[in-house]
């Protein structure tokens, strides 16, 4: 999802997660969502706010735990051994202060505590804000792969219209609330006019 500042997205994301009343209805699977965060969760969206919402006084491994907090089995060790697979830095550093990581360290770890709730719907708000281009790329590659091996459904907003339209199948223009542009990422990647006068690049 790309827009300008101000054009809805982030308010988006927060209708979807149920974190921000709304009017109209959020379809996940043809099922209708109804109810705040805890319904949204429990329906396995995981949001990822603008900048990240990692809890600096805890550890990394106390962060992830939290991340599965909405589910009631009690595998949260498969699933920390799982994100280690992606990320074995936070295993190994687990008990680091969150606080004390890289901006991109924290911003990896943000993504590893959404995924301990075993999301099917992950909502990543900006990650790339701040995060020099390497590790946005390799953020990136990261959740492509969840994508392609794990089918999760990842909805992202990004400012930085080349990267998501690289990393992405499908893409919304949002101005002022509206959708103002819908397609494949490969159409709107092709059109020099849509780049110019929406992507500005
Ligand atoms: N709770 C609220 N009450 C009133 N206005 C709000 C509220 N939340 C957001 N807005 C306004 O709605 C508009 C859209 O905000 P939103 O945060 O969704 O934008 P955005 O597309 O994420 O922008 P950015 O790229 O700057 O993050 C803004 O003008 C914002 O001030
Ligand atoms: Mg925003």
């Amino acid at each position: 999802m790309l827009g300008a500042n101000g054009a809805g997205k982030t308010t988006t994301l927060r209708a979807i997660s149920g974190t921000v009343s709304r009017s109209g209805t959020i379809e996940l699977d043809g099922k209708i969502l109804k109810g705040g965060p805890e319904v949204a969760a429990k329906s396995g969206i995981a949001h990822v706010p603008e900048g990240r919402g990692t809890f600096v006084e805890l550890t990394v491994l106390e962060n992830l735990r939290l991340g599965a907090y909405t589910r009631r089995d009690r595998d949260v060790k498969a699933d920390i051994t799982r994100v280690g697979e992606y990320f074995p830095w936070m295993v190994e550093r687990g008990g680091q202060r969150a606080g004390t990581l890289s901006g991109g360290e924290q911003q990896m770890l943000a993504l590893g505590r959404a995924l301990m709730s075993r999301p099917r719907l992950l909502l990543l708000d900006e990650p790339s804000l701040g995060l020099a281009p390497l590790i946005v790329r390799e953020f990136f590659r990261i959740v492509r792969e969840l994508n392609e091996k794990e089918g999760l459904t990842v909805l992202v907003v990004e400012q930085d219209a080349r990267i998501a339209l690289r990393a992405s199948q499908r893409a919304y223009v949002l101005e002022v609330g509206r959708v103002a542009l819908t397609g494949t990422s490969d159409e709107l990647q092709g059109d020099e006019s849509i780049r110019r006068s929406y992507l500005g690049y």
